[in-house]
């Protein structure tokens, strides 16, 4: 089952070759070697300025075929920053700014006062040899990008050994943070804002399959990755892994194999191909976990059910199942035929043989509908054993604008149409 079944930690990316068993499961320091790139102390830096910081990473990566031909050509690239400027925003990178760390480095929260903007700066290891090639790839990436479910890079500093990425700041930080893990004081997401978020992803990687040129396949969706901002709109982040999409008729593209345990595609873990179906066979999962609650490897749970698609799959084929799929955190409070919808698309999207699975267009046609079909706890039928329960100050958070004109429901388990 490709990927599936392996013990790496889910929230670190994993890379290994074509042909071998994967090799690391988290990398927070990346071992040197795993790209032949070189390393940063020998760039040339003296005299460079971020500009020309940036062409020499692109030289010295021989990225030269990759997304920075267009980028480049474009002119588009985005602001550059003084690491000075960056440090006066976080404060010299103070604790109480810091938001969070990923495998690349630490991201903390500034204000810009040269463009009078709350930014988030992600500071990458200096030592860490694929941090380089990454920051590259993003800038050019998402220089060229611009869609509302996109996160926005500001701009940017290479500066020596120094690489840092402004990106617009996302209040709400990360899906992970509002699907696992609750602290006490969080409420769950509820299901109309769980489909708003999924519906939102979806139109992002649709953006980057169908409608960027070059097409790219984004390769890292994951629930870290997708930002929150007001009202819980959903924007995709860190395209350090983005790689253009196959181009004539051809389907994939070979590459190592890189990105993040229990969300990467069986197909592509096994052969290297890379292909968009590899994208929606990610995003099957992050909808997976937003339907369920459950992270996509949670090693805490018992071996049966630590892969989330292993557990799911087996249930797909049986609705009597799908209740029990559910978020508890949603107490009940689902529409029954909209989470059989939902269920659907996930088991769709994750299919084994990578043709199987839809193109990320219909995924954001069937999602915009779900996404439109309002549940409302007030005056729709709350589900299973919650159903007596009360209900009332309860409606929760996020999308009180819920207006019911969903299809019909009937009891657990049965469903019209
Ligand atoms: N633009 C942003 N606005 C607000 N918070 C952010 C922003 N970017 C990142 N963060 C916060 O910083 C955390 C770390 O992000 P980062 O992308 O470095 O790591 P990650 O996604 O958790 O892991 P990985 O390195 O595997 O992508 C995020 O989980 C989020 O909470
Ligand atoms: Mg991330």
């Amino acid at each position: 089952m490709g990927c599936f079944g392996c013990t790496g930690e889910s929230s670190k990316r994993s890379e290994r070759s074509n042909s071998s068993s994967i090799k690391r499961n988290d990398q927070t320091r990346p071992t040197s070697g795993s790209l032949k790139v070189k390393p940063v102390a020998n760039l040339k830096k003296e005299e460079t300025s971020n500009d020309d910081q940036l062409s020499l990473d692109v030289k010295n990566l021989d990225l030269v075929d990759e997304v920075s031909n267009s980028a480049r050509n474009n002119g588009k690239l985005a602001q550059t920053f003084t690491f000075e400027e960056l440090a006066a925003a976080t404060g010299n990178f103070r604790s109480d700014c810091f938001l969070g760390e990923g495998g690349f480095g630490k991201v903390y929260k500034g204000h810009l006062d040269k463009i009078n903007q709350v930014v988030a700066i992600k500071q990458l290891d200096p030592n860490g040899l694929q941090g380089t090639r990454e920051f590259v790839i993003e800038v050019l990436t998402l220089s060229l990008a611009d869609h509302p479910n996109l996160v926005k890079l500001i701009g940017y500093c290479a500066e020596g050994d120094q690489r840092l990425l402004v990106y617009e700041y996302m209040p709400l930080g990360s899906l992970e943070n509002h699907l696992f893990d609750l602290p006490r004081d969080r409420q769950p997401l509820d299901w109309n804002t769980r489909m708003k978020i999924a519906a939102g992803a979806a139109k992002g990687l649709e953006y980057l399959h169908d409608k960027m040129k070059p097409p790219v396949i984004y390769r890292d969706l994951k629930c870290s990755n997708i930002l929150v901002g007001e009202g819980y709109h959903p924007k995709l982040s860190d395209f350090g892994l983005a790689k253009v999409g196959p181009s004539g008729d051809k389907t994939h593209v070979s590459t190592r194999v890189m990105g993040t345990y229990g969300y990467c595609a069986p197909d592509y873990a096994m052969t290297g191909q890379l292909t968009f179906k590899s994208d929606v066979y990610s995003f099957g999962v992050v909808l997976l976990e937003l339907i369920t609650g459950r992270k996509a490897i949670d090693q805490t749970r018992d071996r049966s059910e630590q892969n989330l698609v292993a557990w799911a799959r087996p249930m797909f084929k049986d609705r009597r199942n799908f209740s029990r799929m559910v978020d508890p955190l949603l107490q009940g409070q689902y529409p029954v035929r909209g989470l059989y919808q939902a269920l659907a698309i996930s088991a769709m999207c994750v299919q084994e043989q990578p043709n199987m699975r839809p193109a990320i267009s219909d995924v954001v046609m069937a999602l915009n509908y779900l996404a439109s079909q309002k549940y409302d706890p007030e005056t729709d039928p709350v589900q299973g054993s919650h159903k007596n329960s009360s209900r009332s100050g309860q409606k929760k958070n996020n999308d009180r604008s819920a207006g019911d004109d969903s299809p019909d429901r009937n009891a657990e388990g049965e469903i019209n149409g």
